[in-house]
């Protein structure tokens, strides 16, 4: 039996809807309202379209959002600066500097300068330090969205085999450590990986975030397994077009799975709502405020 294309997009607006609430009572039980700043350096088309969609996002959810955009041509030093300045800011309780960076613009120096308790992206080495031992951490966006859309479909995931194929400090490490807190058996398969197809076939739980169109074939899959694929790939199509793929195969996959999120309208939407998620925690923990559970 074909199994369940996994609506992202419907599980995303949901949690925005969530996280609306929760600004609407951080305004009017405490005069508190959350602030994003997103910092665009450059005018790299890809990045100019998350930018604005974080923006139009942040601003539906109630908070506050502002948004700095250097030229492609910024110092290092200019980028630093716009990040101590927003450090200081009461206002701001995330920032996310968009990568890629220009090369002249170290991205771990522009990452480590941020406050950790305001990387809304979970990618300061303070913040992966504490992923990596359990501590509460602000956790990347998009592993966040996974493991919290797992959870709600799966229910408890503990003693389920997990196989995470990509290894990147965004997505494949941190994705691996959550599964790993929710008691997985917790594999991570890379581009090394010897017996790759047969490595995947053991997962009940397979997230793909490898960066290569439609490799994960559906015979690489278990019956029953739930796939979550992050891979956005843009691939040329006839007549000069391009269109969006994931890292597996959906149409071999549902065939086999139990679940597969598509590409697009997966995981994508996820990722945003998951940002606004980590800035109203920020904002919370900035102001000891506990939400209620109920909201
Ligand atoms: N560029 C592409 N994805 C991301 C992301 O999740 N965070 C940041 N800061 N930049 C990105």
């Amino acid at each position: 039996m074909a199994g369940q294309k996994i609506d992202g997009k419907q599980f995303a607006e949901s949690v925005r809807e969530r996280v609306a609430r929760q600004v609407d009572y951080l305004q009017s039980e405490h005069k508190l309202k959350p602030g994003l700043a997103v910092v665009l350096v450059g005018e790299d088309p890809a990045s100019q379209v998350y930018v604005r969609n974080k923006n139009t996002a942040t601003l539906k959810a109630g908070m506050k959002s502002e948004e700095i955009r250097l030229e492609a041509s910024a110092s290092q030093e200019e980028v630093l600066e716009v990040v101590r300045k927003l450090n200081e800011d009461s206002s701001i309780h995330g920032i996310l500097v968009q990568l890629p960076l220009p090369p002249q613009v170290d991205e771990t120096a522009v990452i480590n300068a941020i406050d950790p308790a305001k990387d809304v992206d979970g990618f300061h080495v303070i913040n992966t330090g504490r992923q990596a031992v359990g501590l509460d951490a602000m956790m990347p966006c998009t592993p966040l969205g996974c493991i919290t859309l797992l959870k709600e479909r799966l229910g408890d995931l503990s003693g389920l085999n997990a196989v995470v194929v990509g290894r990147s400090n965004i997505v494949g490490k941190p994705m691996a450590s959550l599964l790993l807190a929710e008691s997985c058996t917790v594999t991570i398969a890379h581009s090394r990986t010897k017996d790759l197809p047969e490595v995947c076939k053991r997962a009940d739980i397979l997230v793909a975030a490898v960066g290569r169109p439609e490799m994960i074939r559906g015979d690489w899959i278990k019956p029953g397994a739930t796939v979550i694929d992050v891979g956005i790939n843009r691939v040329n199509v006839d007549g000069g077009k391009t269109r969006l793929v994931g890292d597996v195969n959906f149409e071999e996959a549902i065939a086999i799975a139990e679940g597969v999120t598509p590409v697009p309208g997966g995981v994508g939407p996820m990722t945003i709502a998951f940002l606004l998620v980590n800035t109203v925690t920020a904002a919370c923990r900035a102001h000891n405020i506990q939400l209620p559970e109920d909201i």
